[in-house]
């Protein structure tokens, strides 16, 4: 089984506006309301593949009541844990052509709660093979939760896919977790430059392999992504696509590859289901979507090349 951590997930309020106008009343016919938040899209590509996935992290008030009834209709395995403070919105508008969005930080988590979390963790971890942790924290916890996570899934063996930015990635790769996936900007603020060219790619990730990631993905959007793993440096490349919508597609490349590593494959097959899951979620217009019955004949076209 994945077990997918969202800690801080959101209701995911698209208002769909022809114009925005500032400082007016906007009147809106078209919203789209979803559960959302990364890890929720890493839960939800990995249902559309049939694998065996349950998703956990905090939810509260009756916004989080709606994102409980999103995933039972899913039919979505999930076990959170109830807060007092009430799940957070995020909206997007969408209007001429653009986006802008307005994140709420959420909840804060007290201590009580994030302790019910562990010990609720370490309940889920005995079940799991592979855990996938997407996002920031949310108020409240220590800069070192991830960490934490991270070191008690490796007393169980259990491999830790940590998707995250800023300093809860910095945290978080001290404890050495199985994978990262920076995309080029996490990449430069992490390394405090920015890697030039393939060389570069592969420089930074020998760097951070010397501090005991044992997997290193770096995403590159529609070129795919560069692996890095035991001293070997390989590229996936998709072919090119009609992209429709690529939000969640660093997501859906989490999700392809835990899907690859629950299944024991080779780390440039795993990448390739990572890079697979990533193009086919930006060819659709729903975030955290890929269709199942591409999957295996696109996985195909995805060139793998070592390089240095
Ligand atoms: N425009 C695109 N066209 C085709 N494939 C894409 C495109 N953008 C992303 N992908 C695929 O998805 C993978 C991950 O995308 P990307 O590098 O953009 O991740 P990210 O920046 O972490 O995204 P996210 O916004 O979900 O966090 C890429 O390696 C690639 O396979
Ligand atoms: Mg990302």
């Amino acid at each position: 089984m994945i077990l997918t951590l969202t800690l801080n997930p959101a209701i995911d309020m698209n208002y769909q506006l022809g114009h925005l106008t500032i400082n007016q009343v906007n009147r809106c016919g078209r919203v789209i309301k979803t559960a959302g938040g990364k890890g929720l899209n890493v839960t939800r590509v990995l249902k559309c593949v049939n694998a065996e996935v349950l998703a956990t992290g905090f939810l509260g008030g009756k916004t989080g009541e709606f994102i409980a009834d999103e995933l039972d209709h899913a039919g979505v395995s999930h076990h959170f844990v109830t807060i007092k403070g009430s799940t957070r919105h995020c909206l997007a508008i969408m209007h001429e052509g653009n986006q802008t969005e307005i994140l709420e930080d959420g909840p804060s988590i007290s201590g009580d709660e994030a302790a019910a979390f562990l010990r609720e963790y370490d309940r889920l971890l005995d079940q799991a093979t592979v855990v996938t942790a997407s996002g920031s924290l949310p108020k409240g916890l220590p800069k070192t939760f991830y960490q934490q996570l991270i070191e008690r899934a490796a007393r169980k063996n259990r491999k830790f896919l940590l998707d995250t930015s800023g300093e809860s990635l910095k945290a978080g790769i001290k404890a050495s977790p199985y994978l990262i996936k920076p995309n080029q900007d996490e990449l430069a603020a992490l390394m405090g430059e920015e890697a030039a060219g393939e060389a570069g790619l592969v420089a930074s990730a020998r760097r951070l392999a010397e501090t005991g990631v044992r997997f290193i993905v770096v995403s590159l959007g529609k070129k795919g992504a560069l692996g890095y793993f035991n001293g070997r440096a390989f590229i996936a490349e998709p072919p090119a696509v009609q992209a429709v919508n690529a939000v969640g597609s660093g997501d859906s490349m989490i999700a392809g590859l835990a899907y690859g590593i629950d299944r024991g494959l080779a780390p440039e097959e795993a990448l390739a289901y990572g890079a697979a899951f990533g193009t086919l979620n930006a060819m659709e217009a729903r975030t955290g979507y890929v269709d199942q019955a591409q999957v295996e004949a696109f996985k195909k076209k995805i060139a793998i090349r070592t390089v240095g």
